[in-house]
């Protein structure tokens, strides 16, 4: 190993040690009761560099449910697909509301603020749904490809557990639909939308998967250019803005990097030019992002500007 993979090992070996102070704080999410059932004692981290080495300390190969992180897949698909056009049915703003709020999208006339809302990533995942025959199976596969991981699976469990308590995301669809924003039946968009959500992956998948974010949109393990460096760019821009919901502002002090949580625990975060990194562990804040891997992202940070990496 050079003497920078020392120092990423190593400070992954501290972070895992320290984060570990803050478990026992939070809440694992249980409005989705399949998620409830996980064990908030459980802290991983993964980093994967722009050359595709693996860096990873405690439970980074312990499969999770990715959650929200799928919506970072969700649009890089559809903006493959439909470029700009997207634009003209979501937002780009931060909405400094709860991820699951409603409260806009009636006085926005259905557009939701972004695409990493629950609204949003609904309105995302219709477009995905016009554009493949199979959408489940479709991320599936682009999951197992980008993270070179041909075991990821969707998980059946938290799948029918979302399905089951589907109100709200169920009202924000039929919301927007009454407003001509979803033009495919509201049940097949949320079945699209909850299998992405139910995707199980480890840290190190993860940071794999995501990678093209930081290496200017190429993809190592399919080793080819999977989006254009300046989509790479404003898609960090997004993450930075909305990935964190209404906590954006204060992890963007905090951590100072683009990122997007899932209320499953996991959270990746983007160094551009240099790696991609997930930390994982269940318990969460009430914003819905998990303590200690907020915590852990914060560490790292504070390592940037002395590493070689
Ligand atoms: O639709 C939901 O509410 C969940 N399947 C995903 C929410 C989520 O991960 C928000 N992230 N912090």
């Amino acid at each position: 190993m050079t003497g920078a993979s020392d120092n990423v090992q190593a400070w992954l070996d501290e972070i895992n040690h320290a984060a570990r102070t803050r478990l026992g704080q939070g809440q694992v999410a249980d409005y989705i009761p399949a998620l409830a059932e996980r064990d908030a004692n459980r802290f991983g981290i993964a980093v994967c560099t722009n050359d595709g080495r693996v860096f990873a300390a405690g439970d980074a190969r312990m499969p999770f449910s990715v959650q929200s992180i799928s919506k970072i897949f969700l649009l890089t698909l559809a903006l493959q697909v439909y470029g700009n056009r997207l634009w003209e049915r979501v937002g780009m703003n931060p909405s400094g509301m709860p991820f699951n709020s409603l409260t806009q999208l009636e006085a926005e006339k259905g557009i939701p603020r972004n695409p990493f809302i629950n609204a949003g990533a609904l309105v995302v995942a219709d477009h995905f749904v016009s554009a493949y025959a199979t959408p489940a199976q479709h991320i599936q596969d682009v999951a197992r490809s980008l993270s070179g991981n041909a075991g990821i699976l969707i998980d059946q469990r938290v799948l029918a557990s979302e399905w089951k308590h589907r109100s709200r995301n169920a009202a924000t669809a039929y919301l927007m639909k009454s407003f001509g924003n979803i033009a495919n039946e509201v049940d097949d968009v949320l079945r699209a939308y909850f299998a992405c959500c139910a995707l199980e992956m480890s840290c190190v998948d993860l940071a794999r998967a995501l990678n093209y974010l930081a290496a200017g949109g190429y993809a190592h393990c399919l080793q080819q250019q999977l989006i254009a460096p300046d989509l790479a760019r404003r898609m960090n821009s997004l993450l930075f803005t909305s990935g964190m919901y209404d906590a954006a502002g204060e992890f963007a002090y905090r951590v100072g990097l683009p990122a997007k949580s899932g209320v499953g625990g996991g959270i990746v975060a983007v160094v551009p030019g240099r790696f991609s990194v997930c930390a994982w562990s269940p318990a969460l804040d009430r914003n819905g992002n998990s303590i200690a891997a907020q915590y852990a992202l914060e560490r790292l940070s504070d390592y940037l500007p002395s590493s070689a990496v």
